[in-house]
């Protein structure tokens, strides 16, 4: 039988508000209710939208690998109200999971440390730790203190695809797969969260995110070694296992269904892919006014001008990615941004989302292979 699309509830809770107003807190009541019975319901994150159940429930949680699509050997991270709930998830507590939590929780960042007992075998894949994360969106904090329980929740999308950083999003990769979205307006960063392995000496970054390496090594008062690839090298790296120890940092992720190229063109560059008949959208950090304007004139090309700051940047990524998808382009062409740390959760994520999926199955056999995916002028 076929079942209706989920509810999207409206929240909203204006920052200078003491309470949040009633219709929000009914929807917070529906999403409890919803939880606690073993249901699904997506959550705004200040990062992107997460698909939550109740951590501590087993079936609920398979529930959630179900609807992603997602491979039950990828861990999920467990959502927190605050560093006491963290605490009682873990089996033993890091100092570097103490300094992060303290001076950078509520935020983008997920610690991994050892797991306790009570945190079931489906959320950590059977793993030894757990990855935990107490997020700054508020509503989404007071749901898991009125729960009194925490909430296990990856991305809410299918699984491989774009994030989604706004409710629509949710709805349009997931459908009827969720039970309730609770609508909190646009994600504020727009990227996943930075992930830090704590287990380790020094701490490790598994994936790269909102807060970047200086930032934490600055919190932190000592180095941390990257092992997430970050766009420095080639895509055949990502699939070589450098980061076996964060099992969804593998290959292909984050992907839009139009093909995506990373490139150093030029505006001539694009023109003569379109002289071969292709339809491109073009995101670019060029603003030569002379150089797009003849471009622009073409019905085949979309330019997508994007800003120079790499967290709006972040911010607007994947909202432009879906917006574009829909437009049944022949491909998708990106700027590469610059080699810096500040880039370097967006390289990732763009190299990630241009690996085709031929190349991810045949790279799962053969990872030696020196490959590039990005297309240069001279190509
Ligand atoms: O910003 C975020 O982190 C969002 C929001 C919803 O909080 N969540 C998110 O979850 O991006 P997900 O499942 O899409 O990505 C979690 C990543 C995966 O790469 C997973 O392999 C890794 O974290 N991870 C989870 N538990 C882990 C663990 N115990 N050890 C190492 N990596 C882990
Ligand atoms: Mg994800």
């Amino acid at each position: 039988m076929q079942r209706t699309p989920p509810d999207i509830l409206p929240v909203d809770w204006p920052i200078e508000q003491a309470e949040p107003s009633w219709p929000t807190e009914q929807a917070l009541d529906r999403a409890t209710r919803v939880l606690i019975a073993g249901g699904l319901v997506a959550i705004p994150t200040e990062t992107v939208y997460g698909l939550a159940a109740v951590a501590l429930d087993s079936m609920a949680v398979q529930k959630i690998f179900a609807a992603k699509g997602r491979p039950q050997t990828n861990p999920l991270i467990v959502h927190v109200a605050d560093v006491a709930m963290a605490r009682s998830l873990a089996g033993d507590w890091p100092a570097a999971a103490e300094t992060i939590c303290e001076l950078l929780w509520p935020g983008p960042i997920t610690v991994v440390v050892p797991r306790a007992a009570i945190v079931p075998d489906v959320v950590t894949a059977g793993g030894s730790t757990v990855a935990l994360r107490c997020p700054e969106h508020r509503l989404t904090r007071r749901l898991i203190a009125k729960l009194g329980v925490p909430l296990a929740a990856p991305s809410a999308n299918r699984s491989l695809g774009l994030s989604p950083t706004t409710a629509g999003h949710v709805a349009e990769s997931l459908g009827n797969r969720v039970d309730l979205i609770l609508d909190g307006g646009p994600c504020r960063h727009g990227i996943e969260s930075t992930v830090v392995d704590c287990t380790t000496t020094p701490p490790r970054i598994l994936r790269l995110g909102p807060i970047h390496r200086d930032q934490l090594e600055k919190v932190l008062g000592q180095s941390v070694v990257i092992t997430s690839f970050h766009g420095e090298g080639t895509p055949s790296q990502i699939a070589s296992g450098a980061v076996a120890r964060s099992p969804g940092m593998l290959v292909r992720h984050y992907a839009p269904r139009t093909p995506l190229q990373l490139s150093t063109c030029s505006a001539q560059c694009i023109a003569r892919l379109v002289q071969s008949g292709k339809r491109v959208g073009w995101l670019t950090f060029q603003d030569e006014r002379s150089q797009l304007t003849a471009l622009a004139a073409s019905p085949s090309v979309i330019i997508l001008p994007m800003p120079l700051d790499p967290d709006v940047f972040a911010s607007q990524l994947y909202a432009t990615l879906h917006a574009i998808d829909q437009r049944q382009l022949d491909m998708i062409v990106v700027d590469m941004p610059p080699a810096t740390d500040a880039w370097g959760a967006i390289r990732d994520r763009l190299t990630r989302a241009s690996i085709g999926p031929q190349e991810k199955d045949s790279r799962s056999h053969d990872s030696s292979t020196t490959h590039t995916n990005a297309f240069e002028e001279t190509a």
